[in-house]
Protein backbone atom coordinates (compact mmCIF):
# COMPACT_ATOMS: atom_id res chain seq x y z
CA UNK A 1 0.00 0.00 0.00
CA UNK A 2 1.22 3.31 -0.84
CA UNK A 3 0.04 7.06 0.41
CA UNK A 4 -0.52 9.32 -1.92
CA UNK A 5 1.13 12.88 -2.58
CA UNK A 6 -2.36 14.09 -0.79
CA UNK A 7 -2.59 11.47 1.97
CA UNK A 8 1.44 11.63 2.71
CA UNK A 9 0.79 15.53 3.01
CA UNK A 10 -1.91 15.29 5.35
CA UNK A 11 -0.98 12.68 7.51
CA UNK A 12 2.22 14.56 7.86
CA UNK A 13 0.73 17.85 8.72
CA UNK A 14 -0.87 15.20 11.47
CA UNK A 15 1.94 14.64 12.69
CA UNK A 16 4.08 17.99 12.96
CA UNK A 17 0.81 20.07 14.39
CA UNK A 18 -2.24 17.90 14.60
CA UNK A 19 -4.52 18.30 18.35
CA UNK A 20 -3.38 15.22 19.98
CA UNK A 21 -4.83 15.82 23.48
CA UNK A 22 -8.25 16.31 23.38
CA UNK A 23 -10.18 14.67 26.12
CA UNK A 24 -11.67 12.22 23.37
CA UNK A 25 -8.58 10.92 21.59
CA UNK A 26 -6.90 9.41 24.67
CA UNK A 27 -9.45 6.39 24.06
CA UNK A 28 -10.82 4.04 22.01
CA UNK A 29 -14.46 3.30 23.70
CA UNK A 30 -16.82 3.98 21.14
CA UNK A 31 -19.35 5.34 23.44
CA UNK A 32 -16.96 8.16 24.64
CA UNK A 33 -16.12 8.53 20.97
CA UNK A 34 -19.30 8.73 19.34
CA UNK A 35 -20.26 11.09 22.53
CA UNK A 36 -17.73 13.77 21.86
CA UNK A 37 -18.69 13.39 17.83
CA UNK A 38 -22.41 14.47 18.55
CA UNK A 39 -21.42 17.16 20.61
CA UNK A 40 -19.01 18.71 18.52
CA UNK A 41 -21.16 18.35 15.47
CA UNK A 42 -22.78 22.10 15.75
CA UNK A 43 -20.27 22.89 18.67
CA UNK A 44 -16.99 24.17 19.12
CA UNK A 45 -14.29 22.15 20.88
CA UNK A 46 -13.77 25.07 24.04
CA UNK A 47 -17.79 24.62 24.61
CA UNK A 48 -17.73 20.88 24.46
CA UNK A 49 -14.69 20.09 26.84
CA UNK A 50 -16.51 20.76 30.32
CA UNK A 51 -19.90 19.37 29.04
CA UNK A 52 -18.06 16.29 27.50
CA UNK A 53 -16.41 15.76 30.91
CA UNK A 54 -19.59 16.28 33.07
CA UNK A 55 -21.71 13.76 31.00
CA UNK A 56 -19.50 11.29 31.25
CA UNK A 57 -18.98 11.46 35.14
CA UNK A 58 -22.10 11.15 35.31
CA UNK A 59 -22.84 8.16 32.64
CA UNK A 60 -19.68 6.66 32.31
CA UNK A 61 -21.41 3.97 30.05
CA UNK A 62 -23.57 3.47 27.51
CA UNK A 63 -26.40 1.20 30.04
CA UNK A 64 -25.47 4.16 32.20
CA UNK A 65 -26.66 6.50 29.60
CA UNK A 66 -29.75 4.00 28.62
CA UNK A 67 -30.47 3.72 31.77
CA UNK A 68 -31.22 7.61 32.45
CA UNK A 69 -34.34 9.42 32.39
CA UNK A 70 -35.14 11.79 29.46
CA UNK A 71 -35.10 14.36 32.28
CA UNK A 72 -31.43 13.85 33.45
CA UNK A 73 -30.50 13.31 30.03
CA UNK A 74 -31.49 16.97 28.86
CA UNK A 75 -30.58 18.76 32.26
CA UNK A 76 -27.13 17.56 31.74
CA UNK A 77 -27.09 18.66 27.82
CA UNK A 78 -28.78 21.84 28.67
CA UNK A 79 -26.53 24.89 27.12
CA UNK A 80 -25.47 23.06 24.50
CA UNK A 81 -28.17 23.39 22.35
CA UNK A 82 -29.55 21.48 19.57
CA UNK A 83 -31.35 19.78 21.54
CA UNK A 84 -32.55 16.78 19.27
CA UNK A 85 -28.97 15.67 19.60
CA UNK A 86 -29.25 14.94 23.28
CA UNK A 87 -33.35 13.06 22.32
CA UNK A 88 -31.25 11.35 19.14
CA UNK A 89 -28.26 10.39 21.91
CA UNK A 90 -30.94 8.71 24.45
CA UNK A 91 -32.64 6.89 21.97
CA UNK A 92 -29.43 5.92 20.17
CA UNK A 93 -28.23 4.39 23.38
CA UNK A 94 -31.50 2.43 24.12
CA UNK A 95 -31.22 1.20 21.06
CA UNK A 96 -27.17 -0.42 21.40
CA UNK A 97 -28.69 -2.00 24.40
CA UNK A 98 -31.60 -3.48 22.78
CA UNK A 99 -30.63 -3.96 19.32
CA UNK A 100 -26.94 -4.53 19.79
CA UNK A 101 -26.41 -6.25 23.22
CA UNK A 102 -24.68 -3.43 24.76
CA UNK A 103 -21.75 -3.64 22.18
CA UNK A 104 -21.78 -0.46 20.09
CA UNK A 105 -21.37 -1.44 16.37
CA UNK A 106 -18.53 -1.47 14.61
CA UNK A 107 -19.14 -0.91 10.99
CA UNK A 108 -19.92 2.65 9.47
CA UNK A 109 -23.60 1.03 8.01
CA UNK A 110 -24.37 -0.23 10.84
CA UNK A 111 -23.36 2.63 13.19
CA UNK A 112 -25.32 4.89 10.52
CA UNK A 113 -28.51 3.31 11.57
CA UNK A 114 -28.33 5.03 15.15
CA UNK A 115 -30.69 7.98 15.25
CA UNK A 116 -28.54 11.12 15.69
CA UNK A 117 -25.85 9.84 13.21
CA UNK A 118 -25.11 10.46 9.48
CA UNK A 119 -22.50 9.31 7.39
CA UNK A 120 -19.61 11.38 7.97
CA UNK A 121 -20.35 11.37 11.91
CA UNK A 122 -20.08 7.26 11.36
CA UNK A 123 -17.17 7.12 9.39
CA UNK A 124 -15.36 9.34 12.30
CA UNK A 125 -16.81 6.97 14.86
CA UNK A 126 -15.72 3.91 12.42
CA UNK A 127 -12.13 5.55 12.07
CA UNK A 128 -11.14 6.53 15.76
CA UNK A 129 -12.92 3.72 17.64
CA UNK A 130 -12.42 0.90 15.19
CA UNK A 131 -9.54 1.90 13.03
CA UNK A 132 -12.05 1.21 9.82
CA UNK A 133 -10.89 2.84 6.69
CA UNK A 134 -14.39 4.73 6.55
CA UNK A 135 -13.98 8.80 5.26
CA UNK A 136 -15.52 11.77 6.66
CA UNK A 137 -17.00 14.65 5.50
CA UNK A 138 -18.18 17.13 8.25
CA UNK A 139 -18.52 21.05 7.41
CA UNK A 140 -14.41 21.65 7.47
CA UNK A 141 -13.63 19.01 5.77
CA UNK A 142 -16.24 20.15 2.57
CA UNK A 143 -14.34 23.58 3.01
CA UNK A 144 -10.73 21.71 2.22
CA UNK A 145 -11.66 19.79 -0.64
CA UNK A 146 -14.04 22.07 -2.45
CA UNK A 147 -11.32 24.47 -2.36
CA UNK A 148 -8.50 22.09 -3.06
CA UNK A 149 -9.95 20.36 -5.86
CA UNK A 150 -11.84 23.53 -7.01
CA UNK A 151 -15.66 21.90 -6.92
CA UNK A 152 -18.13 25.11 -6.89
CA UNK A 153 -21.65 25.29 -5.79
CA UNK A 154 -23.74 24.97 -2.20
CA UNK A 155 -23.18 21.75 -0.81
CA UNK A 156 -26.83 21.23 0.00
CA UNK A 157 -26.83 20.42 -3.67
CA UNK A 158 -27.07 16.47 -4.30
CA UNK A 159 -24.33 16.96 -7.35
CA UNK A 160 -22.06 18.92 -5.68
CA UNK A 161 -22.35 16.96 -2.18
CA UNK A 162 -21.57 13.49 -4.48
CA UNK A 163 -18.17 15.16 -5.97
CA UNK A 164 -17.22 16.26 -2.57
CA UNK A 165 -17.96 12.47 -1.12
CA UNK A 166 -15.98 11.14 -4.45
CA UNK A 167 -12.89 13.06 -3.45
CA UNK A 168 -13.59 12.44 0.15
CA UNK A 169 -13.59 8.58 -0.54
CA UNK A 170 -11.18 8.35 -2.60
CA UNK A 171 -8.42 10.43 -0.81
CA UNK A 172 -8.71 8.15 2.81
CA UNK A 173 -6.32 5.92 3.04
CA UNK A 174 -6.49 2.43 4.18
CA UNK A 175 -4.19 2.98 7.16
CA UNK A 176 -3.35 5.36 9.43
CA UNK A 177 -7.28 6.50 8.78
CA UNK A 178 -8.12 8.17 12.08
CA UNK A 179 -5.11 10.16 12.16
CA UNK A 180 -5.81 11.42 8.51
CA UNK A 181 -9.44 12.01 9.38
CA UNK A 182 -8.12 14.12 12.89
CA UNK A 183 -5.75 16.36 10.33
CA UNK A 184 -8.33 16.49 7.76
CA UNK A 185 -10.82 18.12 10.77
CA UNK A 186 -7.51 20.07 12.15
CA UNK A 187 -6.66 21.67 8.74
CA UNK A 188 -10.32 22.78 8.01
CA UNK A 189 -10.43 23.96 11.57
CA UNK A 190 -7.24 26.15 11.62
CA UNK A 191 -5.79 26.36 8.54
CA UNK A 192 -8.27 26.35 5.53
CA UNK A 193 -10.67 28.41 8.20
CA UNK A 194 -13.58 30.39 6.53
CA UNK A 195 -12.45 34.00 6.23
CA UNK A 196 -8.46 34.62 6.20
CA UNK A 197 -7.41 30.86 5.69
CA UNK A 198 -3.87 30.48 6.44
CA UNK A 199 -2.80 29.09 3.17
CA UNK A 200 1.28 30.10 3.55
CA UNK A 201 0.58 27.12 6.52
CA UNK A 202 -1.54 24.51 4.48
CA UNK A 203 0.34 21.49 3.28
CA UNK A 204 -1.99 21.17 0.18
CA UNK A 205 -1.00 24.98 -1.01
CA UNK A 206 1.13 23.61 -3.86
CA UNK A 207 -1.66 21.52 -4.98
CA UNK A 208 -4.65 23.86 -3.65
CA UNK A 209 -7.12 24.75 -7.08
CA UNK A 210 -8.70 27.83 -4.94
CA UNK A 211 -5.09 28.89 -4.11
CA UNK A 212 -3.47 28.94 -8.02
CA UNK A 213 -7.03 30.34 -9.56
CA UNK A 214 -7.24 33.44 -7.03
CA UNK A 215 -10.90 31.59 -5.93
CA UNK A 216 -10.40 30.80 -2.25
CA UNK A 217 -12.83 33.71 -1.23
CA UNK A 218 -15.04 32.45 -3.89
CA UNK A 219 -15.05 28.52 -2.60
CA UNK A 220 -16.77 27.08 -0.98
CA UNK A 221 -20.07 27.95 -3.07
CA UNK A 222 -22.70 29.50 -0.86
CA UNK A 223 -26.55 28.46 -0.71
CA UNK A 224 -28.02 30.20 -3.51
CA UNK A 225 -30.82 33.05 -2.45
N1 LIG B 1 -15.11 18.10 15.29
C1 LIG B 1 -15.72 16.95 15.01
N2 LIG B 1 -14.99 15.90 15.42
C2 LIG B 1 -13.87 16.41 15.99
C3 LIG B 1 -12.74 15.84 16.60
N3 LIG B 1 -12.62 14.52 16.69
N4 LIG B 1 -11.79 16.66 17.05
C4 LIG B 1 -11.93 17.99 16.92
N5 LIG B 1 -12.96 18.58 16.35
C5 LIG B 1 -13.94 17.80 15.90
FE1 LIG C 1 -7.41 26.00 2.10
FE2 LIG C 1 -5.49 27.72 1.40
FE3 LIG C 1 -4.93 25.17 1.97
FE4 LIG C 1 -6.19 25.80 -0.25
S1 LIG C 1 -4.09 26.37 0.29
S2 LIG C 1 -6.70 24.11 1.13
S3 LIG C 1 -7.47 27.49 0.44
S4 LIG C 1 -5.70 26.73 3.39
Amino acid sequence: WLATDFQQKVIHYYRQHGRKHLPWQGTKDPYRIWLSEIMLQQTQVTTVIPYYENFLQRFPTIIDLAEATSDEVMHLWSGLGYYSRARNLHQAAKMVVEEFNGHFPQNPAEIETLPGVGRSTAGAIAAFAFDEPSAILDGNVKRVLARCYGIDGWAGKSSVLKALWLRAEENTPKKDTAQYNQAMMDLGAVVCTRTKPKCNQCPLSEQCYALQHDQVAQLPGKKPK
